[in-house]
């Protein structure tokens, strides 16, 4: 989603800082940029709709300038163009945006009767043209911003420069993560740790309605009209993940590092025994429901936790969409553990949630990839996936750790209330010993992921079916391959098709079917063959080895049986794999897809 970087410093080259800043936040989604900057006391605006490569075409990198601000955008409100691209300019405030402000039509008539005029159909200029006009009555900026958090509603993370005070450079967020990286004889504020990287490991985080001004030597954070003492903390960031190293994509690179994540993942709970699980992580036995809480596929993720806490550890596990469960009649009961999933652990939807769950007096426990964020610091327990930093914006190494994670949960309880006996604990920690090496062998079937990819190229619709842990699988092929590849897909319960949708299969309609739970297995198998003899091209991807029946199928793709906990591992591969050769073939911007972002940071 939109990214912002700031700069103040005394070495002249804000503009090719601000630049580089924007090139390190491309991973984030955007369609348009724009930097502003001091030029001789003056502001210069430069943006252009698309590609940060646009923006470079037009601009001087050259040109002198000691602070500035710049920005990507993601459009929300207004279309994906110039006049809307960031920053915006009213009076004597230059301002970048990430969020959406809620009441800014109200404060938009307001200020037209103030006789302010706007150009954008942003809500960024509002903010412009708001603090100008506070500024008009008051001329201490701090004080107009503070008054800012007070009359604004909505999200909100600022990058704002004033016509008068070209040395300084001002930031305040709400609901929207922002950073001010320290360095010396310079500052900067960024949205998210990639665009300072390569120039300060040192950073401040800022929390909700602090607000700061920053000049070359000195960072001042207040809140609430008082100085705050804050902590300056290092960066733990391995530069490497910024890098493709030598693969195509970083999708591609993402997937391959998964044997490595589940090892960093699981490792400090797994050992000779399952005692780490109890050790290192707290006792989730208390509880007698547990709800999961995200947004898309680790929304997905949480489908399959659910099955493995009701499986292992006998207890109900319910699973909502953050964006749904928000508005919605919430029925929370006192002992439910409220488990909030995100890789970025900015989604604006699951924060929103788990701070409900926090209202309501629920214990709640993150499982969070990027460690510090928003959702990390709100929630009452935290567990860190260890993914690293996932740059393609669709997800595949965080997803895998997150659900990882949840096994680890699932056996957790399931240890600590006694229900695994020893020969089932031995063989779950031999599974998870072998389960990068059978990654690994899944990850060298290239070839055939390309043969898949090359039957489903023609078609606009595919289908992606299974029962209980592989519908959630399905859910998650599907969604991998609708946003990197264009291409329509549906995922089904596949017991569900007879009721309405196998009226759309026809003569090679690819079907991509799911069956590695043995619970499930032969019920799955003969939605199958209804699907089959209806014409469908039947791509089967199981851990069975059903040698006597080859009638149902056209291709097949054998994942190695490994236990329920981590089999979902394994399965999704090929999903990802088959999604991500689909795309190559098709020619799509595999790691940035169109109108997609990294981190939703608006609901
Ligand atoms: C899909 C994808 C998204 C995210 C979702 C939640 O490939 O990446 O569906 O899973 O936006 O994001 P996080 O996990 O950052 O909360």
């Amino acid at each position: 989603m939109c990214g912002i970087v700031g700069y103040v410093g005394n070495q002249g080259n804000c503009v090719r800082v601000l630049i580089d800043g924007l090139k390190r936040l491309e991973y984030r989604g955007y369609d348009s940029a724009g930097i502003a900057y001091f030029n001789d006391g003056k502001v210069n605006l430069v943006k252009e709709s698309g590609k940060l490569e646009n923006l470079s075409n037009v601009i001087d990198v050259e040109k002198k300038s000691n602070l500035g601000i710049g920005h990507t955008r993601w459009a929300t409100h207004g279309k994906a163009d110039k006049c809307n691209a960031h920053p915006h300019k009213i009076g004597k405030f230059t301002i970048v945006h990430n969020g959406i402000i809620e009441n800014y039509n109200v404060l938009k008539n307001k200020l037209i009767e103030k006789g302010y005029n706007f150009s954008s159909e942003t809500d960024t200029e509002v903010i412009c043209a708001l603090l100008d006009y506070l500024y008009k009555t008051d001329k201490d900026i701090l004080k107009c911003i503070r008054k800012l958090n007070e009359i604004l509603d909505g999200s909100y993370a600022l990058g704002i420069m004033c016509d008068d005070n070209p040395d300084e450079l001002y930031a305040v967020k709400k609901n929207s993560p922002l950073i001010i990286g320290i360095n010396d004889g310079e500052n900067y504020i960024a949205s998210d740790v990639p665009a300072i990287l390569d120039k300060t490991k040192k950073h401040i985080v800022l929390e909700d309605k602090d607000y700061a001004k920053i000049t070359k030597d000195t960072v001042n954070v207040y809140h609430d009209g008082k100085e705050k003492r804050v902590d300056v903390k290092s960066f733990e960031f391995d530069a490497s993940s910024i890098d493709k190293q030598g693969y195509d994509h970083f999708m591609l690179k993402e997937i391959h590092e998964q044997p490595d994540v589940f090892k960093k993942t699981t490792n400090p709970y797994l050992s000779e025994d399952l005692d780490g699980l109890i050790e290192k992580m707290p006792d989730f036995s208390k509880y007698s429901k547990i709800r999961i809480i995200a947004c898309g596929s680790a929304t997905h993720a949480g489908l399959i936790g659910k099955q493995m806490i009701e499986r292992y550890a006998n207890v109900e596990t319910l699973v909502d969409t953050a964006s749904e469960f928000r508005y919605n009649k919430q029925f929370l009961n006192d002992d439910e553990l409220v488990i909030v999933v995100s890789q970025s652990g900015e989604t604006a939807d699951t924060l929103e949630a788990l701070k409900i769950a926090k209202k309501n007096g629920n214990d709640t426990l993150g499982i969070i990839n990027e460690k510090g964020s928003s959702i990390a610091r709100e929630a009452k327990i935290v567990l860190y996936t260890e993914a690293g930093k996932e740059i393609a914006v669709a997800t595949t190494k965080a997803y895998s750790a997150q659900v990882a994670m949840l096994s680890l949960i699932a056996l957790n309880i399931s240890y600590s209330k006694n229900l695994v006996n020893k020969k089932e604990i031995a063989e779950i920690l031999k599974d998870a010993k072998s389960l990068p090496t059978h990654m690994e062998e899944l990850l060298q079937n290239e070839e055939v992921y390309k043969e898949i990819a090359n039957q489903i190229k023609e078609y606009n619709d595919v289908f992606f079916i299974g029962r209980s842990l592989d519908y959630a699988l399905a859910m998650e092929g599907s969604l991998k391959l609708k946003e990197i590849s264009y291409t329509h897909s549906e995922a089904y319960a596949a017991g569900e098709l007879k009721h309405g949708t196998i009226s759309l299969i026809e003569e090679g309609t690819p079907v991509v079917a799911i069956v590695t739970d043995d619970n499930v297995a032969s019920k799955t198998i003969s939605n199958i063959k209804e699907v089959k003899s209806r014409g469908a091209n039947v791509i089967y991807i199981t851990n069975r080895n059903d040698e006597e029946d080859q009638t149902f199928y056209d291709s097949k793709i054998m994942v190695p049986k490994v236990n329920d906990l981590f089999s979902p591992l394994l399965t999704v591969i090929p999903l990802q794999m088959i999604a991500y050769e689909l795309a190559k073939l098709k020619g799509c911007n595999i790691d940035k897809p169109k109108n997609l972002a990294k981190s939703v940071t608006v609901e």
